[in-house]
């Protein structure tokens, strides 16, 4: 299995090329062997700690997570001999977890998704719990170089390969920024020009911080494993052209127009990825070759983003969120 991480198909997709006027590509991480691209850091993260001597077996693997990163350190651990303990939000979709509990992963809830010095955030409880409890290993995707590295030496080789070196535009969702930060790193290396471009719930802090340095206010939103109430260490603008915000419910319309149309499911952030690129589609020049990269699937969101009930109770059509 773990050398089926990565290394996931592109595909052409001629629906939203003739849409958009330019080549559109859909890169299926979700075809990754946990079914996220997060098994791409949590594989790096893994096998870093293992040659600095962090980790030993029997050991158990933390995480604050959203869930995918989880599930992707949670399936390695099987296969390791680890055992795992992650700091999940009230986010986190009950598919998520019901995979986290089959490989037996220890899960806690925690109140908010903050930084370090939020003691009730995922992170911070993460953190306090690796302190006090010997024979522990604190992942930290948000601050771990591990995590961009697992994108710079695989994700952006691959873009590039796959779009034999023609792609403009690589857009994709910025949760601890590892992917934009680590495929925009290499494909900015191959050629300056390409547009890295991430994408972030409305509420989310990392917009502001690009366009002046200094990180929005924090407000809420519903859209699961984008957007940041804090500045995480694996985003370095030096490698972003932009960043774009997009409401709750433009993601949901953009999921379900996807699936209308085309019949494919896609999960939370690449329906937001997908609706961010539409709202812009006319600004694409034909020569462009834009790459959209599918983080999840939707079967991962049936009782959130596909279930009637959920989306009335949690998403009102006008851009706000109900508490
Ligand atoms: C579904 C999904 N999309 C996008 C992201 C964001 O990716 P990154 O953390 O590399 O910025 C995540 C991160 O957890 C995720 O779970």
């Amino acid at each position: 299995m773990l050398h089926r991480i990565g290394n996931t198909p592109l595909f052409h997709s001629e629906f939203l090329s003739q849409l958009a006027g330019c080549s559109v590509y859909i890169k299926a991480d979700y075809l990754n062997p946990g079914m996220s691209s997060k098994d791409r850091p949590a594989l790096y993260m893994i096998q870093c700690a293992e040659k600095d001597g962090l980790l030993h077996p029997g050991d158990t693997v933390v995480e604050a997570s959203s869930g995918n990163t989880a599930i992707g350190l949670a399936m390695l651990c099987k296969s390791r001999g680890y055992k795992s303990h992650f700091f999940i939000s009230k986010k986190c979709s009950e598919e998520k977890r019901e995979i986290l509990r089959l490989y037996d992963a220890e899960l806690t809830e925690c109140p908010s998704s903050g930084d370090m010095n939020d003691p009730d955030s995922t992170l911070g409880r993460a953190a306090a719990y690796v302190r006090n409890t010997p024979g522990t290993f604190f992942c930290n995707q948000y601050f771990n170089d591990a995590n961009s590295l697992a994108h710079m030496e695989t994700t952006g080789p691959e873009v590039w390969k796959q779009t034999r070196g023609e792609v403009t535009h690589f857009i994709a969702g910025l949760g601890t920024g590892g992917t934009i930060t680590g495929t925009g790193r290499y494909l900015k290396s191959m050629r300056e020009e390409v547009q890295i471009i991430g994408v972030e719930p409305v509420g989310s802090v990392l917009q502001e911080y690009y366009r002046s340095g200094v990180p929005g206010s924090p407000g809420p939103y519903q859209i699961e494993g984008i957007g940041r109430s804090f500045l995480p260490g694996n985003l370095d603008v030096a490698y972003v052209s932009d960043i774009w915000q997009i409401h709750d419910h433009q993601a949901v319309e953009a999921a379900y127009w996807l699936k209308d149309k085309t019949g494919f499911l896609a999960g939370f952030s690449s329906a937001a990825v997908t609706g961010s690129f539409l709202q812009r589609k006319d600004t694409f020049a034909p020569t462009d070759h834009v790459v959209l990269f599918f983080a999840d699937h939707g079967s991962r969101y049936l009782s959130k983003l596909y279930n009637k009930e959920w989306l009335k109770a949690n998403i009102k059509p006008h851009g706000e969120v109900y508490a």
